[in-house]
């Protein structure tokens, strides 16, 4: 059908003429920005609203340029699965793992988490869900036996981090989704720390895989996003969550995170490359209680990681833990000039939290020792610097 000739001035600036038949793709994601897409007709409309065709509708409900970085990321965390998997965007990684643990779970449900899970996680699950009738134990998860006697026949999910924060355990993700799998749960990894770069635990036996995009997917600290990967049958109920939620994510972060997932592998085995330089060089430096680094072959879990992780990358992240109290924790942190003071992890800097003043705040001296980490313990991100700069600013910092 051809459009009437347009007489007004303002509904020709509207209806301009609409470029269309190149057949060369953009080597660039482009950016959908539109929340609405036009139907060829009603019945166009109705098929694609109700899920009998395929097609864009609204970007709460699926945009392309969003969908096109899910699908990125869902071929890196695919390698090795067993069968087909999916990704869906979200506004954030808390919007991922709010969403998923809506989607599997429902009142009378009960989750088996990590005790040393994100602060955040931590608070959906204690103040959030417990309040429609989700209850969670804290288990030590890095003890598969520990999460078998914490599960109970009404545990829906288990939970875990493929890398925890600030002692840098591991997850056992294979012995994790044997003990979930014989309870009838489905096992969840929040995999933030590591990337499919590190680990890619839906290879491993894990059934839903779930990244905060806002680190190391992204990368360069301007985009907030996550992503929750699985198989077909169980991304689709996170999906239809994330719709009614409205978590979804808007189409210019999700250029940016797509932008920045292109240069994962090459970012992530820099930073590994550097974080394990740093962390031999100050193991045993006298101004250190503590290096924690899965990298070290003292680190508890070295031998879970180098069977677990890629080959030679453990990551970007490291906890050096001076001696003395809080104080000189965050005194630490104040002499540092290329480490940035900084939230988040995963960027193209290196950033330092003073732990027990920041992510773990509402724990005591007690509390935490029994964590395992010091009072004056520093997580540190390892950026794209040059090795000897950040060695040289760290060892400045600790005389
Ligand atoms: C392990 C982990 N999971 C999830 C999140 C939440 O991600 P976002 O801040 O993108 O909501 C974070 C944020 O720091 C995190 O460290």
């Amino acid at each position: 059908m051809t459009t009437p000739p347009l007489s007004g001035e303002q509904t020709r600036a509207l209806n301009p003429p609409v470029l269309q038949g190149f057949s060369q793709l953009p080597l660039a994601t482009p950016i959908h920005r539109a929340t609405t897409f036009e139907f060829a007709s009603a019945a166009e409309y109705a098929a694609v609203l109700s899920g009998t065709a395929e097609g864009y509708c609204y970007s709460r409900i699926d945009n392309p340029t969003a969908d096109g970085f899910a699908a990125a990321v869902a071929a890196l965390d695919a390698v090795g699965a067993p069968g087909e998997v999916r990704g869906q965007p979200f506004a954030s990684g808390m919007a991922a793992i709010s969403t998923t643990l809506l989607a599997l779970t429902a009142a009378g449900a009960h989750v088996v988490a990590p005790r040393e899970i994100y602060g955040g996680t931590f608070s959906l699950l204690a103040r959030q869900l417990s309040r429609f009738g989700v209850t969670t134990t804290f288990a030590d998860t890095t003890d598969p036996a520990a999460v078998a006697a914490a599960m109970t026949p009404a545990t829906t999910v288990v939970w875990a981090e493929a890398i925890a924060n600030p002692t840098l355990s591991v997850a056992d993700v294979g012995a994790l989704a044997a003990v979930a799998h014989a309870g009838g749960a489905q096992l969840v990894v929040d995999a933030t720390f590591a990337s499919p770069a590190v680990v890619r635990p839906l290879a491993l036996g894990a059934d839903v895989v779930l990244h905060s995009a806002t680190k190391y997917l992204g990368g360069h600290s301007d985009a907030t996003g996550g992503v929750v990967c699985a198989r077909p049958e169980l991304i689709a109920p996170i999906r239809l969550a994330r719709v009614d939620l409205g978590g979804s994510l808007a189409p210019d972060e999700a250029y940016l995170l797509a932008r920045g997932l292109q240069t994962l592998p090459l970012r992530v085995a820099r930073h590994s490359e550097t974080a394990l330089a740093l962390a031999t060089a100050l193991e045993g430096h006298p101004g250190l209680a503590r290096v924690d680094y899965p990298g070290l072959a003292s680190h508890r879990d070295h031998a879970l990681a180098t069977a677990i992780f890629a080959p030679g990358r453990y990551g970007g992240m490291l906890t050096v833990t001076p001696h003395g109290d809080r104080a000189e924790g965050m005194a630490f942190c104040d002499r540092l000039r290329l480490v940035r003071v900084a939230t988040s992890l995963g960027g193209t800097h290196s950033l330092v939290s003073h732990v027990a003043s920041t992510t773990h705040r509402q724990l005591t001296d007690a509390e935490l020792a029994a964590a395992g980490i010091g009072p004056a313990a520093c997580r540190i991100s390892v950026g794209l610097e040059d090795a000897p700069d950040l060695l040289a600013d760290i060892t400045a910092a600790l005389s």
